[in-house]
């Protein structure tokens, strides 16, 4: 496994393995991981994705100092450089890239990626910026490493949809590939936070993949729920942890992030078959979790 610091290594380190394996069975088709480090069984199942499907594999780590707002963790986000290297090298990663800030941003910056609409719901309402700054650092990576598939998880499903939507506005010829949200065995998404959580808030945050599951089911189920009472459902349900402080919960089209008119609602999706996805934060103290899940809805018997 290769570490490189630099863009120019990390450059010349994919030429060269491309090169070598441009023959080989594997192929040479570069599969990407961009992370923010901290890795944990959510990345790895990414890693492995992109084992599978790529001659190539590289993962970048760079905690991105431009998608933080002013008020947010960049200075207490969680860092692990050894342990992430070596999950790096257990998942059997060809090429780490492992850029400073001053490598990453090494003078004032003048031009910002942004996709509008889709970046402005969500969490893209209480953290005004994050997606320009996720969408500027993702086209530098992507410029950088040149890959041909990129791996992101399904838990940041707004960040997925903001970059499906950069991709295919600027032409970039890269796959985005989103992969399942990897969960504990009690339900809790893995997250690079959950180690800020106390024993009492890990707990009490069962609660929001109880509701988002119990949603799921009711929308799956029963033909004629609106989306208000979804949301409200889950709210009420989320609002029983007294340690549970809601920013939002919402049901929007996916990955267009459309709201759902209440008359239509569900309705009309159903006869398109079309997807929605149930988003929802909740701060516990100041940890501020995300999760969701995404329905392909079928036509459902009106009586069930
Ligand atoms: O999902 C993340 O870890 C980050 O938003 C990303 C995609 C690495 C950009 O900094």
């Amino acid at each position: 496994m290769k570490i490189a610091k630099t863009i120019a290594e990390v450059r010349s380190v994919i030429a060269e393995l491309r090169k070598e394996r441009s023959s080989s069975a594997s192929g040479d088709k570069v599969g990407f991981v961009p992370t923010m480090g901290y890795l944990h069984e959510g990345h790895a199942s990414l890693l492995r994705r992109s084992r599978q499907e790529s001659g190539i594999s590289v993962l970048s780590i760079f905690v991105n100092p431009i998608q933080f707002g002013p008020n947010e963790d960049l200075d207490r986000y969680p860092r692990s450089e050894e342990a992430d290297l070596k999950l790096a090298e257990r998942e059997g990663v060809d090429v780490v890239f492992l850029p400073s800030v001053e490598e990453m941003y090494p003078e004032e910056r003048k031009t910002t990626v942004t996709v509008t609409g889709i970046s402005e719901r969500l969490c893209g309402a209480s953290r005004p910026g994050h997606f320009d700054g996720v969408a500027t650092v993702v086209s530098k990576l992507f410029n950088i490493v040149k890959p041909d598939q990129a791996f992101f998880g399904a838990k940041d499903a707004q960040q997925v949809a903001v970059l499906q939507k950069m991709v295919n506005d600027l032409n970039m010829d890269i796959e985005i590939i989103p992969c399942p949200i990897i969960r504990e065995e009690d339900g809790l998404a893995l997250s690079s936070r959950n180690v800020y959580l106390s024993e009492e808030q890990r707990r009490e945050a069962l609660v929001l993949s109880r509701s988002l599951r119990a949603a799921a089911l009711r929308i799956e189920s029963d033909a004629a729920v609106t989306p208000g009472q979804v949301i409200a459902e889950v709210t009420t349900a989320i609002q029983q942890s007294p340690l549970a402080e809601i920013d939002y919960v919402d049901l929007l089209t996916f990955p267009n992030l459309e709201p759902l008119d209440e008359q239509g609602g569900f309705s009309k999706l159903r006869v398109s078959e079309g997807s929605v996805i149930l988003a929802l934060a909740v701060k516990f103290g100041s940890t501020r979790l995300i999760d969701n899940t995404i329905m392909k809805l079928k036509e459902v018997p009106l009586h069930v």
